[in-house]
């Protein structure tokens, strides 16, 4: 066995931000404590979410969209789940650069409708002011049947890794943490790597962005 560089330092930055983002959304979300917070990470995912959009274009070759968007790939795949074979993806394998895609778009909805959701009471998102009340009671509503499906499809993702690492015996988890992936004496596959400054520069840039022009909108 060797190691490989899997997954470059981006894409592990931005997939454990979102997932702490996510637990704590979660949770304010469900008690409504410090809803000021959840705001203010809501903001953040929205920024993670444009971010990993952009590297999937301009990221290493492995984040790329046309990496792992493989449609024609998918009914292969599925034949060969249950085979006990290592599982050497360099990337995403068919079907979870779907799942990924999908949480991804969720994640967006799920961002962009909070900033029109009020409580009623309480808490009004920072553009609620922007549209009618009616379309931001439609908004609200969707932001809370989003977040039902969003649970189930995160619930698939985090199965789908255990069955890896429990089935499969591949630990998937690790090289999501290292960056690298032990790959057997077979050609080590080719993974153009983009500089990982560049992809936290980005990310910074539109972070700014996002919160700059939420500011200008709901001012
Ligand atoms: C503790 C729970 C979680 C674990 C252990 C986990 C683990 C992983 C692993 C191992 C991958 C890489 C899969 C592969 O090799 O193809 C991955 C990718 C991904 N996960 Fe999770 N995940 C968790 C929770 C979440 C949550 C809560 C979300 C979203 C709300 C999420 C969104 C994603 C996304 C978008 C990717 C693609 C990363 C990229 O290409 O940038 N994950 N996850």
């Amino acid at each position: 066995m060797q190691k490989i560089k899997l997954w470059d330092a981006p894409v592990r930055l931005f997939h454990w931000s979102l997932v702490g983002a996510f637990a704590w959304l979660w949770y304010s979300g469900e008690t409504g404590s410090a809803m000021d917070w959840h705001m203010r990470i809501g903001e953040l995912v929205l920024a993670l979410v444009i971010f990993r959009i952009i590297w999937g274009f301009v990221g290493s070759s492995n984040a790329r969209f046309a990496d792992f968007i493989r449609p024609g790939g998918v009914v292969a795949y599925l034949k060969s789940l249950f085979s006990r074979d290592a599982a050497l993806h360099a990337g995403h394998n068919p079907l979870g650069g779907l799942v990924v895609l999908l949480m991804l778009l969720l994640l967006l909805v799920q961002a962009v409708t909070g900033l029109f959701t009020t409580d009623e009471i309480f808490t009004e998102g920072p553009l609620y002011g922007l549209v009618s009340s009616d379309l931001a009671g439609q908004l609200s509503g969707l932001h809370h049947q989003n977040f039902e499906i969003l649970l189930v499809v995160v619930a698939l993702h985090v199965a789908a890794i255990a069955f890896y690492l429990v089935y499969k015996r591949t630990n998937l988890v690790r090289p999501m943490i290292t960056g690298s992936k032990p790959w057997p004496d077979a050609p080590a596959p080719q993974i153009r790597f983009a500089n990982p400054w560049f992809g936290i520069g980005l990310f910074v840039v539109v972070y700014a962005a996002v919160r700059g022009v939420i500011a200008l909108l709901g001012s």
